[in-house]
């Protein structure tokens, strides 16, 4: 998996500047031969050869879609014994086999979720939009379509990694309201663009773009990145709970009675209340904020707690620490008191003084090698490890 080459937003889209300035929310984008890397390693036949037999992978994470239906889990899926657990939705492999056969499309949804290379690819477009992405992969039996014409309610990036597969594109509407919806061809008319995708070959789609694919005369596999529309209402939405929810002027309960005619003087005062500081908010401070959500990194969360519990082991007097980025931490101490008090992302640990001078010197800033502390050596290496271990600091180099 480390070696997989997980492509940027700029390997997709060439220029990010040009795309954001003229495609991104506007109209479709198509390069062929954009991944400069095998397109395989993202996801191939193979993989998905390896998910269907995992026994882990069960609806809705595999679904089966024929003639444009979604074919019911019931057909291809069992009740199965797991250790001392029973599942009712266990997928039986021949089954979808089955279907494939006579010409279903398979999709492996929020591969991000079970894939830690996927992942990483939608945690880039999650960092380069702000907004949650995932990832779905489809095999598609030749000469077959998989969806009928429709348009989705986010910005797709198509990636076709095995086989060829041929696009009807129609150009979106200026007014769009974010909807997902079905077309007959009929409607739809002439298409803006007719493309067939050979593998590493990309495609963007901003949401809303009319589109129907289908595999020409061999097996398609491709990897479809949602990345999520956050339009105006959905970041007003977001304001506005961020705005009230920890404001005690609107903490109140007032009764909703028709009769109540003192409800109409407190809700103006609210209004205008909210009103004042929605309009004080800094708009750079507010991006941040938007960023940060966390339902805009949702599927796509790194992790390295285990990693760091074995830097922590294998720590030695040479090694340094920082400050760990996103760990919430408080110290309290009482004049002249021996030890401290630390609050780390909510739990509470009593520490001797020493090891909270040398909290606060990380929390500052500074990065701190063991060997340069005043101690005894093997109580300053006991420190750092339970720092560590308590996700305030990062090992830089060094060990035993
Ligand atoms: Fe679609």
């Amino acid at each position: 998996m480390a070696s997989i080459r997980v492509p940027q937003l700029s390997d997709l889209v060439g220029d990010t500047d040009v795309f954001f300035e003229d495609y991104f929310n506007r109209k479709p984008m198509i390069r062929l031969g954009a991944l400069k890397s095998d397109a395989t390693e993202l996801l191939s036949a193979e993989m998905l050869d390896e998910l269907l037999v995992s026994d882990a992978i069960r609806p809705p994470y595999i679904a089966v879609t024929k003639s444009g239906e979604l074919v019911h889990p019931r057909t291809y899926t069992e009740t199965r014994r797991i250790q001392r657990d029973t599942i009712t939705d266990a997928v039986i492999p021949t089954r979808v086999i089955e279907h494939f056969k006579t010409g279903a499309t398979i999709t492996w949804s929020s591969l991000n979720h079970y894939l830690p290379h996927i992942r990483q690819l939608t945690r880039g477009l999650s960092e380069a939009f702000g907004t949650r992405s995932d990832a779905v992969g489809f095999v598609t039996p030749a000469g077959r379509r998989g969806f009928k014409p429709h348009r989705d309610s986010v910005d797709v990036f198509v990636i076709q990694t095995e086989g060829t597969k041929d696009w009807l594109l129609w150009n979106p509407s200026l007014q769009r309201d974010g909807v997902a919806d079905w077309y007959s061809l009929e409607e739809l008319g002439e298409p803006d663009h007719r493309i067939t995708l050979q593998p590493g070959d990309v495609l963007y789609l901003p949401f809303g773009t009319p589109h129907c694919a289908s595999a020409t005369e061999t097996t398609s596999v491709h990897l479809s990145l949602m990345v999520k529309s956050r339009r105006w209402r959905d970041i007003l939405v977001d304001l506005v709970t961020e705005a009230v929810s920890s404001d005690l002027r609107f903490a109140g309960n007032p009764l909703l009675d028709p009769e109540n005619e003192k409800f109409e003087i407190e809700l103006r005062s609210a209004v205008e209340a909210l009103s004042g500081k929605l309009s004080a908010v800094h708009w750079r401070d507010a991006i941040r904020n938007l960023r940060s959500m966390p339902h805009a990194g949702e599927g796509s969360t790194a992790n390295d707690f285990f990693t760091s519990q074995m830097a922590a082991d294998s720590l030695g007097a040479s090694s340094a620490l920082r400050r760990r980025t996103g760990a919430h931490v408080s110290v309290q101490v009482d004049e002249g008191a021996s030890d401290g008090q630390l609050e780390v992302n909510g739990s509470t640990y009593r520490v001797p003084r020493a090891a909270i001078d040398l909290v606060k010197r990380i929390l500052d800033g500074e990065t701190i090698r063991i060997d340069e502390l005043d101690g005894a050596p093997n109580q300053n290496v006991d420190f750092a490890r339970s720092i560590v271990r308590l996700e305030i600091a990062e090992v830089v180099g060094g060990s035993d």
